[in-house]
């Protein structure tokens, strides 16, 4: 079986991620939507949140788990036997950044390959901080999130303000 593990913050996930997901279903025969725990950076969504809405917002998706992990990457990759990393580039800014994780990923685990699908040109200008900051404003979400996180993300603003 063909699995590829999909990690990232996902705070929160965002149609942007799923039209990754979509994507990569077609290569793979499993993915595995990775939550990272990141103490380092402050999230909006916990981390059980985090989870719980991209396990909401894929379950219409056949062969799509949602798992979260903490540590080294390829490290989860390797205790789930997967062999490949999804990430998805939007514009060529994500390059540089993308590019240093795959190569540090690869010098860490050569046996790992990390494929890029490219986002639809609709979600190009689509991240997780610039729909914050839309729902903040209370701008329309619809085109941006799945309905679960619409309706976490306006809950978690209510409470801020
Ligand atoms: O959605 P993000 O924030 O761009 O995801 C980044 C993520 C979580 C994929 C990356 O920070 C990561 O892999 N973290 C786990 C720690 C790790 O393995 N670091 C070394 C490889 S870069």
């Amino acid at each position: 079986m063909k699995k590829a593990v999909f990690p990232g913050s996902f705070d929160p996930i965002t149609n942007g991620h799923i039209d990754i997901i979509t994507r990569a279903l077609k290569l793979f025969d499993q993915i595995i939507v990775a939550i990272a725990y990141r103490k380092e950076k402050k999230p909006l969504f916990s981390f059980k949140e985090r989870v719980e809405l991209a396990k909401k917002s894929t379950s219409n998706l056949p062969n799509v788990i949602v798992k979260p992990f903490s540590g080294l990457l390829v490290d989860f990759v390797r205790k789930e036997r997967a062999c490949t990393i999804i990430r998805g580039l939007r514009t060529i800014s994500d390059f540089d950044y993308e590019f240093q994780m795959a190569f540090m990923n690869r010098k860490l685990s050569p046996e790992i390959e990390t494929v890029f699908f490219l986002a639809s040109e609709e979600y190009a200008y689509l991240s997780a901080s610039l729909v914050k900051e839309v729902a903040q404003m209370g701008g329309n979400l619809k085109d941006f999130l799945p309905q679960p996180v619409i309706v976490a993300l306006q809950k978690k603003i209510k409470k801020e303000l």
